[in-house]
């Protein structure tokens, strides 16, 4: 008698024929998209993956040289797109950021609400209050620009977007320090506060919790990543792929929360 099967029978690859995408999911490249932190790291690979895929992007970050090489990369027409250089713990220039973008793009769809930093001495027995502050001002203060800033224009389309890259470490403290963490958690309860008072607007909010990505953020640690684990880390466009994936689903799905992070422990 032969021996009983382990499980269902593989399926051959390829021999699946593809589902079709939920009614009413939006192509990629039919969005407006604005990206806070569009210089570096995942930010940078939001916008660029938005680029290629034809949407319109706006891209805010202080190093407005690099904003201008990624259009240069991935859009030199610069149809359809606006970089703006500024500050996004600055109410103002978040504002003026916001008021290009709906001047130039004539709406928007999608806020990638990205823009972070972490520091060196991060413990608590070393953390300056100064770098308390800042880590506040840049990882949740900017995060409460941007959502306010854009907020008439979502509430005037009765539809938007929001996704706050957040991090891990907001589930699950470890070593990213206590102001990081804190400013994470944060940006945590500002997205709950979106769904509970504008989700009835057609407003939505996504909080991304990723791992270790390979950006230069993670240089910043006290004992940097080896280059082994930063190949084994996830990459940027990894979470530009998921950014992608909520975008474009149908209006009326929220994607509250979304965890993700290298197979690999590190
Ligand atoms: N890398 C990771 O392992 C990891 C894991 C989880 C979550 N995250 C989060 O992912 C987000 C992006 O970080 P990343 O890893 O891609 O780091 P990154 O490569 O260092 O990029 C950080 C981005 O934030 C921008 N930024 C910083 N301060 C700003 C300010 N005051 N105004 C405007 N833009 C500002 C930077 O642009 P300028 O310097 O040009 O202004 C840069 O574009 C952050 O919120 C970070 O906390 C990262």
């Amino acid at each position: 008698m032969p021996a009983p099967a382990e499980g269902p029978a593989p399926v051959p690859h390829g021999s699946v024929p593809a589902l079709p995408l939920p009614a009413g999911s939006r192509s990629a490249a039919g969005l407006a998209v604005a990206v806070s932190g569009g210089s570096s790291g995942i930010g940078r690979a939001v916008a660029a993956r938005f680029l290629d895929r034809g949407a319109a992007v706006a891209v805010l970050a202080r190093r407005g040289e690099r904003l201008e090489a990624l259009l240069d990369e991935h859009r030199p027409s610069r149809e359809r797109t606006v970089a703006v250089a500024g500050d996004a713990t600055v109410r103002a220039q978040v504002e003026a950021f916001v008021a290009e973008a709906e001047k130039r793009l004539g709406r928007l769809d999608v806020f990638v609400v990205n823009a972070g930093l972490n520091v060196r001495e991060r413990a608590l027995d070393r953390l300056d209050p100064a770098d308390w502050r800042r880590m506040l001002a840049v990882n949740l203060d900017a995060a409460y620009h941007c959502t306010q800033a854009a907020l008439p224009l979502f509430r005037a389309q009765g539809a938007g977007l929001f996704v706050y890259v957040t991090s891990r470490s907001a589930r699950r403290a470890d070593g990213s320090g206590a102001a990081y963490q804190a400013a994470k958690h944060g940006v945590v309860g500002l997205a709950g506060a979106v769904r509970f008072e504008e989700e009835r607007r057609g407003i939505r909010a996504t909080v991304l919790y990723p791992g270790v990505v390979n950006t230069p953020l993670v240089l910043q640690r006290p004992v940097p990543p080896s280059p082994e684990d930063l190949a084994e880390a996830l990459q940027p466009d990894d979470v530009a792929a998921a950014v992608e994936f909520v975008a474009t689903l149908p209006g009326r799905v929220v994607v509250s929360e979304m965890e993700m992070y290298p197979l690999r422990p590190m």
